[in-house]
């Protein structure tokens, strides 16, 4: 309910100039440690596409600590997003652009035609990461569904990148 919400969302730590000067790291760990807001957050994150996916897909690094709880909560398997090198078998490849360079994240090829995708993460910033996750899942032929991530940074305009049904828990 809206108060167990509100007192998970107290939780998330704001860390000033870290990992650099100027930014301020959001940090959930927090909200993860605690059991009953763990769940809360977990079941409001996939609550919108309820019934209407197949796998959840989490993004390495920290979509992978929503994305293992929530694919169990739904009853659904999870598909790992991995970082480039990280897949023993054949992968599909995407690169996207990071504040300095780029990065790469991959994904094995044999996911089935139109499975229907709900991708997962844990912050939605520039949009930069879970773009690149749907342009993956888009080429594996599969359909993502929605985008669910716990914490929406508004002012980034990351929405507006990735299009489709985008559902944040919170929001700064
Ligand atoms: C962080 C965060 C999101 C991404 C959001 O990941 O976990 O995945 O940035 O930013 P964007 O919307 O601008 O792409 P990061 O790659 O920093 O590290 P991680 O491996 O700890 O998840
Ligand atoms: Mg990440």
């Amino acid at each position: 309910d809206a108060s167990a919400l509100a007192r998970a969302e107290s939780l998330i730590g704001s860390i000033p100039d870290y990992p650099q000067p100027g930014i301020v790291f959001r940090d959930i760990t927090p909200l993860l440690a605690d059991a009953a807001a763990l769940r809360t957050t977990i079941d409001a994150l996939i609550e919108p596409f309820e019934g209407r996916f197949d796998v959840v897909a989490g993004i390495e690094a920290r979509g992978f600590l929503l994305a293992g709880a929530a694919a169990i909560a739904a009853g659904k398997g999870l598909v790992p997003i991995r970082k480039a090198g990280k897949l023993p078998r054949p992968a599909a490849t995407v690169s996207y652009a990071l504040e300095y360079g780029t990065a790469e994240i991959e994904m094995h090829d044999d996911l089935p035609a139109g499975t229907r995708v709900l991708l997962l993460d844990d912050v939605l910033a520039t949009g930069g990461t879970l773009e690149a996750g749907r342009e993956l899942v888009a080429r594996l032929g599969a359909e993502v569904v929605g985008t669910a991530v716990l914490l929406e940074i508004d002012a980034l305009g990351g929405r507006e990148v990735l299009g489709g049904d985008v559902h944040a828990v919170f929001h700064v």
